[in-house]
């Protein structure tokens, strides 16, 4: 049973996601909540484990379907272990990505399509984000903002890639206006978190939470 509320994060490498991550949950601690702040692949012993061995650039011959299990290996443990307890507790969750992460890119950039989905439910079941918040940028934006950070395994694709990621993520914004929140990541960090804010505080109200 879901007593809280689920908020994930979405958009491409270097979006700006952790930023607003950070703005929001101080922003709820400030007003008296406790959120729960987790990301994806990992937030739990075993999935931080997975998520070394997904983005390691020297595992190149990675089957993308193997791929895609992994992430959703990790998923579940982490829904299991952080968010499902949570949300029963009617915690705030926030996550940096989640299932929106592997239909763009391993379901649409990966061309796996369906499968995604399929192998997704058994961990994630009626676990799913109450608001998703997508920060846009393109892709050469992204790029840019690694400052010359090594790349890893995911960031490493080329262009094309990254490209068709960017396309997968304006589908699942078009498929679903109620629960995504598109925000144009260009804008200021201080703009940008005062939207994020007041539409939670918007749902925290209607759930009277
Ligand atoms: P991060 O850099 O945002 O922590 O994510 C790690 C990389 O993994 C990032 O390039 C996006 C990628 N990724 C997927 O390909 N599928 C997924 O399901 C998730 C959660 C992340």
């Amino acid at each position: 049973m879901k007593n809280g509320l689920f908020i994930t994060f979405e958009g491409l490498d270097a979006s700006g996601k952790s930023t607003q991550i950070k703005c929001l949950s101080e922003f709820l601690v400030s007003v008296g909540y406790r959120p729960v702040v987790t990301r994806e692949p990992g937030g739990t012993l075993i999935g931080e484990q997975i998520r070394a061995v997904i983005l390691d650039t020297s595992n190149k011959g990675m089957d993308y379907v193997a791929e895609a299990m992994l992430y959703a290996a990790a998923r579940a443990q982490l829904v299991a272990e952080i968010i499902r307890p949570a949300l029963e507790d009617g915690r705030i969750v926030i996550c940096d990505r989640f299932v929106d992460s592997s239909l763009a890119y391993q379901g649409y950039a990966r061309k796996l399509g369906g499968m995604v989905d399929v192998i997704n439910s058994f961990g994630v079941g009626e676990c799913t984000p109450d608001i998703t918040f997508l920060l846009k940028v393109s892709p050469e934006t992204g790029e840019d903002r690694r400052n010359g950070k090594a790349p890893d395994r995911i960031e490493s694709e080329d262009a094309l890639y990254h490209a068709a990621v960017s396309r997968a993520y304006e589908e699942i914004e078009r498929k679903n206006p109620q629960r995504l929140i598109g925000i144009d990541g260009g804008s200021g960090i201080r703009e940008i978190s005062i939207q994020i804010i007041e539409r939670v505080n918007k749902e925290l109200a209607a759930r009277g939470l």
